[in-house]
Parts: structure tokens; sequence; C-alpha cells
């Protein structure tokens, strides 16, 4: 296979599948507000650990900081543009990101923070180990809570035949869907 040399290696990382792009929710019961994040990855399998990569000045932070909580909501590629709105304005300057891009609040069962009732999924975390990377800070977090839409996560896993298109983010505004299976089998011999 031909290949071409990554430059600059700053584009490296993105040869990585992201995995889907999430839309992250923080409130502390009085206020709240959501961002989108491309760098998260599950971290545990049992207990269930997710990590997420945030920047340390987004007006989202500081909730976590006091809660020790966020919610995770895997979108669906029917509210991209949400996706890319929460990710481009800031709640210090939009009061409410769920009304402005069209969303709607899903009470948690175990955090304060509200969850995207549109996502196709929701995870309800509570950080458990912090790792400061100067601007941003890897957030290690216990999933305490989960649900997922049924017609699209059967047995424990994603299915795609009930039309579930979901999101990865490229990088910029640029996004693809990832929509079907494909069956793999092992080569006889
Ligand atoms: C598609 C997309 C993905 C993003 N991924 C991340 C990420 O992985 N980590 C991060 O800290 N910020 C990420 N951002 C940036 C934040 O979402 C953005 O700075 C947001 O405005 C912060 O919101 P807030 O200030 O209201 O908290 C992303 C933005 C977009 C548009």
């Amino acid at each position: 296979m031909d290949k071409i040399n990554i430059e600059p290696l700053a584009h490296a990382y993105k040869l990585l599948n992201p995995g889907a792009v999430v839309l992250i929710s923080v409130g502390d019961g009085k206020a709240d507000n959501l961002y989108s994040v491309t760098w998260n990855m599950p971290a545990r399998r049992d207990p269930g650990m997710v990590a997420i990569l945030s920047g340390k000045r987004h007006y989202s932070f500081p909730f976590i900081e006091k809660t020790g909580e966020f919610g995770v909501n895997i979108p669906h590629a029917g509210i991209a543009e949400a996706v890319l709105g929460c990710g481009r304005t800031t709640g210090s300057r939009v009061q409410d990101k769920f009304k402005r891009f069209g969303l709607t609040r899903l009470s948690a069962q175990k955090i304060k923070a509200p969850l995207v009732n549109e996502a196709v999924g929701n995870l309800e975390c509570r950080v458990c180990q912090v790792i400061d990377l100067g601007y941003s800070a890897l957030l290690i977090a216990q999933i305490l809570a989960a649900r997922a839409a049924p017609e699209h996560f059967r047995n424990g896993e994603w299915c795609f035949e009930n039309g579930l298109k979901l999101l990865h983010h490229l990088g910029g505004d640029r996004f693809a869907v990832s929509e079907r299976e494909i069956d793999v089998q092992l080569p006889q011999g």
C-alpha cells in the first residue's frame, strides 16, 4: 500500500479513529451547559470508566471542578449542527445552549447535570482522577448510570439496522458518519 508522510506531525493523531464525538453536559442544579468533545475514550470495562480531554478555560470546566460530575451524550448525525454549535460557542456568551441548538434536557439519575434527550446514548459520570496537562486536563471518570436507545443498542453493542448514524469528528468543521456493520470472518486454514 502506498503511503504519504503526515506533515506536520501534529496531524498524526487524526489517524486514530477518535470514536464518536460527544456532547459533555455539566450543571450544578442552578445552571448548566454543553460542549463538544472529540477526544474521548473508554478507559476501563468493569467498573466502567471513561476519559475525556477537556480545556481548562472552557466555561464548563468550573462546573466539573465544583460537582466532580459530567454527562456524556452520544449524538447521531441528525444533530450534527448542534454538536458543531455547542463546540463553537461558549456558555459565557450563550446562556442556554440547549435552547439555542434545539436540544432538550433529560433529567439524570445520579448526577446534577442534565442529559441531552436527543442523544442516542447518555452516560452519567463522576470524576475519579484528573491529570493536569496545562491548558487542558485529562478527566478519568467512573460511569454511574447509562442509557441508550433500545432500537440502536442491543445486547450491549451498537447496532445499525434501524438507521443509526453515529457522528465522527475529522477536524475543523468536518464530520463523518458510521452507519453500517460489515461481516468480518477469519480466513479458513
Ligand atoms: C467538533 C468539536 C470537537 C471538540 N472537541 C473538544 C475536545 O475533545 N476537548 C475540548 O476540550 N474541547 C473540544 N472542543 C472545543 C469545545 O467544545 C469548545 O471550546 C466549547 O466552546 C467549550 O464550551 P464552553 O466554553 O461553553 O464550556 C471541540 C469543539 C468542536 C466543534
